[in-house]
């Protein structure tokens, strides 16, 4: 009888441990991605240097954020930051010395009165935010 119990109890635990082994890898996860098969998939196309260049933009006033007039590739009041890579890439131009009033514009200077008074926010910025900043427009230029 003590055998029977005690062969009962170890079966019982090795079950008990193998289904704690496959738990946390196979439940939780797809449960909630079928649940919401929208929101996911935006989520998951966020790069490390989006990341990056989001949290610099959060710290700037919402008169001068980034994100208002340029996007990634749709067009905006700006140029897509698409573009932006693909010409600074063409004409090696440093994105980081145009973000600190040191170089002239070479995308659209024919408007670069509309940017103008953004690089008195991304002047104060620290080296750090500025390499994030250009690090996320270099990423697009594929
Ligand atoms: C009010 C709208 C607006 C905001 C806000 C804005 N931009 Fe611009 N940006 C423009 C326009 C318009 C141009 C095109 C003129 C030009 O090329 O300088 C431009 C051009 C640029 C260029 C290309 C410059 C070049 O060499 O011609 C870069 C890089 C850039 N913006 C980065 C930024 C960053 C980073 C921020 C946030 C700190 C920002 N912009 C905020 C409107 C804006």
């Amino acid at each position: 009888m003590k055998k029977l119990i005690l062969s009962v109890f170890v079966i019982a635990l090795a079950v008990a441990s193998c289904g704690k082994k496959e738990k946390p890898a196979e439940t939780p996860a797809p449960a909630t991605e079928v649940a919401t098969p929208a929101p996911a998939a935006p989520v998951a196309e966020v790069s490390a240097e989006e990341k990056a260049f989001l949290a610099v933009v959060d710290k700037i006033d919402p008169a001068n954020k980034c994100t208002v007039c340029h996007h990634a590739t749709n067009a905006g009041v700006g140029p897509t930051y698409t573009e932006v890579a693909k010409i600074y890439k063409e004409k090696s131009g440093n994105l980081v010395s145009f973000l600190k009033g040191n170089a002239k514009a070479i995308v659209l200077p024919e408007r670069f009165s509309e940017m103008q008074a953004n690089l008195e926010v991304t002047k104060k910025l620290s080296g750090d935010d500025l390499n994030a900043i250009a690090n996320y427009i270099r990423s697009l230029d594929k």
